[in-house]
């Protein structure tokens, strides 16, 4: 064990995280360079497409210090090269051979569960930040988790290779702040040529602790989770238990043949082939006929020791028995008492709090679409779906999701690796709503809406047209956000306020005074920021501003529900709850949008939006304009008559298709352009 180093890379989006991975695996030849392509461990097209990390990837590498003088080159001011010397702590020797276990991790607030599961498996975590760029609103989200998680941090500046001297020295101030350390402490690298990459080897098996037989503290690690009375307990040790073996489970994918295969780290005792274990919260039993390690293919073993981490095949084929944070153990948990000295402390639940509902875009394609969110849901454990109809849309599915990219990833996956295009409705909160109180019942319909537990007369409504229209008192999620940016953006992106409602707002210097640089802290509904916030930031801030948030519990909200009707009927997808301040201008707003979103048709179509059922305000699209032909006078010529036929057949069709179902089937990128202020 002494030799083992489990550690996490984390950063802020883009900082260069997977390139950097790229470069450990070449030192510690886990991956042959020929075989090498760039960012090796976002392994899914869509996370090479956008660039970005969505699924947290382990890799165990092997690695050998290096020899002094040999390895390690610096580059001199002529461009030539000359050997370093690297002086090794009297406790390493240069011969032994370590293991790291490294987890890459995403960088995006909505995937701070992934980060945090992640987190729980290690001992250390290496702060990347890019040079060019500075620290940024998830790295300080990112450091305080680790920090949370009790972790012990290597600051590293990244980029150095573009860098200039300024922009690393500032970065180094930053982070030396930041972390409360000494600039010297932190290493420069730069992940594309792999400079410095060798000193953050040696660093990593310097600085960070051998695994410890029981995972740190009993603090669990960050998340989003915003009611405490959900967190997992984190149990008292074992007593008497102290020999059992155990894992805790920090991540999942499935395979057709082999079941849910779990992703462990070992903290107690030895994992081995063709043994029986057991699920402690479950109580599946799982008979290991597969067992290894994650490099970052699985490479099948026989066994996985203590401090380790590796996979386990269950050939369990009911996802729902395998729980990404239960711990797996050889003594089977018979009593309560048992399952809380077996567990190890486990993570939140991941709670999901933007809601969208799915319908396929052809409703022959249900079974095909139900097949493919069954299928979705297993390599992506967080997200929550169950049935849901609407009388127009057909029957469908409402998902939870962590945040607004996770849903938008999750529609884009739908479409591209399953191929069931999707028609969703707009992106919601769950709102907390009291529809009836001791004195008086609420005359809407309640029976298909949760209940609040334990709290009489209180749903959760998380889709908008469930949405009473005269609630007696609604709750809704709140976030804290962070925003870091240079000073002379601080004037526009306060000005946001004029179109979001932001609270609470405080400033505060990063780094050095002169850095110019300012972080902003302030409470935004949840439901505000998941309409176009992001891109408002981006573009007041010229791209500058950075964004990090978290959902921090619910607060009382004066909020009502907007609803649009086309041709007299309401549209159930484009009911929205919006502040009632707002009501007015978005309903204005919403019917002008439309009139220039819905394509026209044969005749005129009214738009209207109404409140508590009342019509506040409406446009008309125009019919389509005819096109007359002039052929009727002299019997005109074949062809163009036989043009016009076509052109009518076809509007025709339109029509039908129409009247039937698309008026109400608006396209995902009409609710874009709807929420954008
Ligand atoms: P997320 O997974 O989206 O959080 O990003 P990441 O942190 O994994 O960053 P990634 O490794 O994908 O790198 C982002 C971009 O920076 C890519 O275009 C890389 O080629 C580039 N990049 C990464 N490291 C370096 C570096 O050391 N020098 C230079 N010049 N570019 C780098």
């Amino acid at each position: 064990m002494q030799n083992i180093r489990n550690f996490v890379i984390t950063a802020h989006i883009d900082h260069g995280k997977s390139t950097l991975a790229d470069r450990m695996l070449e030192i510690t030849k886990t991956i042959e360079k020929r075989n090498m392509q760039a960012q090796f461990l976002d392994s899914m097209d869509l996370e090479r497409e956008r660039g970005i990390t969505i699924k947290m990837t382990p890799v165990r590498m092997v690695y050998h210090l290096p020899t002094k003088n040999l390895e390690l080159r610096t580059k001199n001011g002529d461009g030539t090269e000359s050997p370093k010397s690297l002086v090794l702590s009297p406790k390493l020797s240069n011969s032994d051979e370590y293991v790291l276990n490294l987890i890459d991790t995403p960088g995006h607030s909505d995937f701070g569960y992934e980060v945090s599961r992640a987190l729980a498996a290690v001992e250390g975590a290496i702060l990347l930040v890019d040079a060019t760029q500075g620290v940024q609103a998830q790295t300080l989200y990112n450091y305080e988790m680790a920090k949370r998680a009790g972790l012990t941090i290597i600051g590293a500046v990244n980029k150095v290779d573009v860098a200039t001297p300024e922009q690393v020295e500032q970065a180094m101030e930053e982070i030396s702040i930041l972390l409360g350390i000494e600039t010297n402490e932190i290493l420069k690298v730069s992940g594309k040529t792999g400079e410095g990459v060798p000193e953050l080897l040696v660093a990593v098996v310097e600085r960070i602790p051998p695994p410890s037989p029981f995972p740190k503290g009993s603090t669990p690690a960050g998340g989003r989770d915003f009611e405490s009375k959900s967190l997992t307990a984190s149990g008292p040790l074992p007593l008497g238990k102290g020999e059992a073996a155990r894992a805790l489970i920090f991540d999942s994918q499935y395979d057709e043949h082999r079941g849910v295969i779990a992703y462990i780290r070992v903290f107690s005792g030895e994992f081995k082939l063709n043994t029986t274990y057991h699920m402690v919260a479950t109580g599946a039993e799982v008979k290991t006929k597969d067992i290894g390690y994650l490099k970052p293919n699985l490479v099948p073993g026989q066994s996985i020791k203590n401090g380790e981490t590796g996979y386990i095949a269950t050939g369990i084929k009911d996802p729902g028995q395998v729980k990404i944070g239960d711990t797996i153990s050889d003594v089977r948990a018979v009593t309560a008492t048992d399952q809380l000295e077996l567990a190890l402390p486990g993570y939140r639940e991941p709670r999901p709090v933007v809601f969208v509902s799915f319908y396929p875009e052809h409703p022959e394609d249900y079974d095909e679409f139900k097949k493919a969110l069954a299928k979705l849901r297993l390599s992506d454990s967080a997200i929550r779906f169950e049935p849901d109809a609407s009388e127009v849309l057909g029957r469908g599915f409402k998902g939870g999701f962590l945040g607004k990219l996770h849903f938008e990833i999750a529609a884009e996956r739908l479409d591209r690796e399953f191929d069931v295009p999707v028609v969703s409705s707009f992106p919601s909160v769950a709102y907390k709503v009291q529809m009836f109180s001791d004195k008086g019942r609420s005359h809407e319909k309640t029976d298909n809406l949760d209940p609040v537990d334990g709290e009489n007369g209180w749903f959760w409504i998380k889709n908008p047209k469930d949405f009473p229209n005269d609630p007696l008192q609604v709750y809704e999620p709140m976030t804290r956000i962070e925003i870091l940016t240079p000073m002379q953006y601080l004037g526009p992106i306060l000005q946001l306020k004029d179109l979001y409602r932001i609270s609470g707002v405080t400033t505060e210097t990063i780094g050095a005074a002169s850095s110019g640089r300012m972080l902003i802290k302030a409470a935004l509904p949840l439901s505000d920021l998941i309409a176009d916030f992001d891109d408002k930031l981006k573009s007041v801030s010229q791209g500058y501003g950075s964004l990090s948030y978290e959902v921090v519990g619910y607060e009382k909200g004066d909020v009502d529900k907007m609803e649009i009707l086309v041709a007299e009927t309401v549209v159930p997808g484009l009911t929205r709850i919006l502040p009632k301040s707002e009501i007015e201008h978005e309903a204005r707003a919403t019917c002008a949008k439309l009139k220039d979103l819905l394509p026209k048709l044969q005749f005129k179509q009214a738009i209207q939006a109404s409140h508590r059922g009342r019509v506040i305000a409406r446009e008309t699209i125009p019919a389509e304009a005819k096109e007359l032909g002039n052929f009727g006078k002299n019997g005109g010529d074949r062809t163009r008559k036989m043009k016009l036929w076509k052109k009518q057949a076809r509007g025709k069709e339109r029509l039908e298709e129409r009247g039937t179902q698309s008026a109400v089937r608006i396209p995902a990128s009409v609710f874009k352009e709807l929420l954008k202020k």
